[in-house]
């Protein structure tokens, strides 16, 4: 099985039978983690390197480990620790880790395109890790894994993306694959920070965080993306918190059995009640650990082959 492409840059382009064939093999990926069964090395002998220009926990340790896991070796080079700080291009860095014999370059970069550039540029795969406000393509992913999980079947479910959507890659990449695997999806945020155009691309867009959680499947909180907001999008964090924060009450609106998503990081008591975080229906770790299955999937994938 393989991806069917060079690189693996965003959901907006990717077929939903290529979303299925990677959540299959993550299905059996999962199994191998939950094993600890390491027996089978499809990575042995190649390299990935995770090449971050913004902080990460779960994206670049799960790729890391996802490589090696697999049989593969992995390397990391952050931005501020490079040559990057020196002016060196990111085109220029690429090449240069081309060089050493790498395999795959996993990127996370603050500027949307940035793995697009890249991937043009070198001849080796690329792997976007989160681009800017554009797409973060393996989060996607990993949440459409978990929803099937407890849900099997998205076709017809209510998705209700709630909170800063207008800075959030995962929000993109989630609305672009949540819809081509057939399930409403319902935004819900301050209106300052719900992007014009949404609507368009096949949304509902509702007028308080009640109405969009009503009747919901599932609850998809994003992070508030404090570091991106260069101009006040509300006059403070605890009025946020008040209109649009997750708490108990909010969630009764939804479905008796609905799931609570968070891809994290998460500011607890901001965005999201920390009971509700801790909660039964929270599928948050469940989410961590599909990421790494999902990840091990891609790299299988694209790296894994007879012909890679
Ligand atoms: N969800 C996510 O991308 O988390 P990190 O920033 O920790 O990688």
């Amino acid at each position: 099985m393989d991806l069917g492409s060079k690189d693996l840059l965003g959901i907006k382009e990717m077929s939903k039978e290529k979303i299925l064939e990677i959540i299959n093999k993550a299905q059996g990926m999962k199994k191998v983690l939950i094993k600890g069964d390491r027996t089978s090395l499809p990575l042995k002998g190649k390299t990935v390197i995770t090449l971050f220009y913004e902080n990460s926990t779960r994206t670049r340790l799960s790729f890391e480990l996802a490589a090696k896991y697999l049989g593969g070796a992995t390397s990391h080079i952050s931005a501020s620790g490079s040559s990057v700080t020196k002016g060196e291009t990111l085109i220029d860095t690429g090449k240069t880790i081309e060089r050493m014999g790498v395999d795959l370059i996993v990127i996370r970069h603050p500027n949307a395109g940035a793995p697009q550039m890249l991937a043009q540029n070198v001849r080796i795969r690329v792997v976007n890790a989160g681009d800017g406000m554009h797409e973060h393509p393996t989060q996607a992913l990993l949440d459409i894994f978990t929803i099937m999980e407890k849900k099997g079947d998205l076709r017809g479910l209510k998705i209700a993306i709630i909170g800063d959507i207008y800075h959030s890659r995962v929000a993109r990449s989630n609305i672009w694959g949540l819809l081509k695997m057939g399930a409403k999806v319902t935004l819900a945020g301050p209106s300052t920070l719900i992007p014009l155009g949404m609507r368009e691309l096949g949304v509902s867009v509702a007028k308080s965080i009640k109405e969009g959680i009503h009747d919901a499947d599932v609850v998809m909180n994003l992070r508030l993306q404090l570091e991106r907001q260069k101009s006040a999008f509300f006059p403070s964090s605890s009025e946020y918190g008040k209109f649009f924060g997750m708490k108990e009450e909010v969630f009764h609106f939804a479905k008796k059995d609905a799931l609570i998503m968070h891809p994290g990081p998460v500011n607890r008591g901001l965005e999201i009640q920390s009971s509700l975080i801790d909660g039964q229906a929270s599928l948050i770790n469940e989410q961590v650990q599909n990421g790494v299955a999902v990840r091990m999937a891609i790299l299988e994938m694209m790296l894994g082959g007879e012909n890679n």
